[in-house]
């Protein structure tokens, strides 16, 4: 007898639905029927059970902090965003950080998002958000992967304590090293900051993962220095460029330079759809550039492109309930990608190209694999996107950490009582 079998699931790659086998916390059998019985089964009734969703560029120490402070962000604008940053900042306590981040954790498992690498501003002399969130690193271990990155907010080279303080959150167990060169003084800093980061990643055997050219200048070309760096220190594959939204800018031409050069450092790219589409281009007049960086050629050109939630509800976006499926749906309208394969590619990058960033071990629908899933409504990846409907059931390691009933409405026309779920005939 198996832990649970997931029945008539519909899975991306088979062309009939299967069952799914769990035992001791990994997928143990996917065959067209599973003859076995099991302590739970699910019936996902040819609905898509896909990996779980990964949000591969988020900032849990600012999520929700707008509960009980004292003003919004009144404006809607990066500029405000970040000076209202700097005034939260010293109002946060540990105790209240850490209860917004576990309720955005529960929001995150509700949607079945269940790996999460979040940047952690390190220019608190304190470290508070570092402790905390690797506390919580620790306690929801069993539930979600977390991956942390030291982001020095203020610069690298900015603020005059950021050096010592990003190193102290790596010593802590910080995952990740982050930067912010666009956000340095001059460029020529920017790109110091950008070499001083990659040596330190080369000699503590780290990956990198820094906000790179979150502007609409298209002369801010700190993505060439970081895969020139990544090249120079042999960083190759472990370097990822969060935002790039300065290439929506660039001159096309020097873009056809630019591509080859990421895909030799195997840099990984991070489009963050909702949160660039409301941040960028607000010094434009008509036309208003979109400000999201250029997906479809990063993939052409064979770079691991993924998309990221950002921010839930905090001093740079007022929205967001962490659904990975929304920050898709964004995506297929503001890159124009809304072809049947575009569609397909931008759920592999809130799935399967995120868990390859951050180097998830055992994930994916496979035999030996972690029994992690999650079963949509909707057949396949474009009906759930279009839906974005409950997570049906969301498993962790063979047990089912949450759960809902399919969104239906019920249509009242004279007599009569339509169900209605808004799937297709
Ligand atoms: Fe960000």
């Amino acid at each position: 007898m198996f832990d649970l079998i997931v029945r008539q699931a519909n899975l991306v790659g088979h062309n009939q639905p299967c069952d799914i086998a769990c035992q001791a916390g990994r997928i143990a059998s996917i065959a067209p029927t599973i003859a076995a019985t099991a302590q739970r089964e699910i019936d996902a009734r040819g609905r898509l059970v896909s990996p779980p969703f990964v949000d591969v560029h988020f900032h849990m120490d600012a999520t929700l902090c707008l509960h009980g402070q004292p003003r919004r962000n009144e404006s809607g604008t990066l500029l405000e965003g970040i000076a209202l940053w700097s005034d939260l900042k010293p109002l946060q306590s540990a105790d209240k950080l850490k209860e917004r981040a576990l309720k955005l954790l529960s929001w995150s498992i509700a949607r079945g998002t269940l790996a999460i690498r979040t940047h952690v501003d390190v220019c608190d002399p304190e470290l508070m958000a570092v402790q905390v969130l690797l506390e919580v690193r620790e306690q929801m271990k069993p539930y979600v992967d977390l991956q942390l990155v030291a982001f020095p907010q203020d610069g690298y080279l900015r603020d005059p304590k950021a050096t010592a303080q990003l190193k102290r959150a790596l010593d802590l167990g910080v995952d990740v090293i982050g930067g912010i060169p666009h956000f340095e003084r001059t460029m020529a800093e920017g790109a110091e900051s950008i070499r001083q980061l990659c040596e330190l990643a080369a000699q503590r055997g780290l990956q990198v993962d820094m906000h790179c050219d979150e502007s609409d200048d298209p002369l801010s070309r700190h993505i060439e220095t970081l895969a020139a760096e990544t090249c120079r220190c042999g960083l190759h594959g472990r370097v990822t460029g969060s935002h790039l939204t300065s290439m929506h800018s660039m001159d096309n031409y020097y873009v056809t330079k630019l591509l080859p050069l990421l895909a030799e450092a195997e840099l990984h790219a991070v489009c963050n759809p909702l949160v660039n589409m409301v941040l960028q281009g607000r010094q434009d007049t008509y036309p208003k550039r979109r400000g999201l960086t250029r997906v479809k050629e990063l993939l052409a050109q064979g770079i691991n492109v993924c998309l990221g939630h950002d921010d839930v509800v905090d001093p740079w976006y007022p929205l967001g309930s962490h659904d990975m499926l929304e920050v898709a749906h964004m995506g297929i309208h503001a890159l124009h990608m809304s072809g049947i394969a575009e569609m397909n590619e931008l759920f592999a990058a809130v799935t399967s190209r995120p868990a390859q960033t951050m180097g998830l071990n055992g994930y994916g629908i496979k035999e030996g694999n972690s029994a992690d899933m999650v079963v949509l409504q909707g057949r396949d990846p474009i009906e759930a996107i279009r839906l974005r409907g409950p997570r049906l059931a969301v498993i962790r390691r063979g047990e089912v950490i949450a759960e809902a009933a399919p969104a239906v409405s019920s249509v009242h026309l004279g007599e009569q009582t339509q169900q209605v779920d808004f799937s297709l005939p």
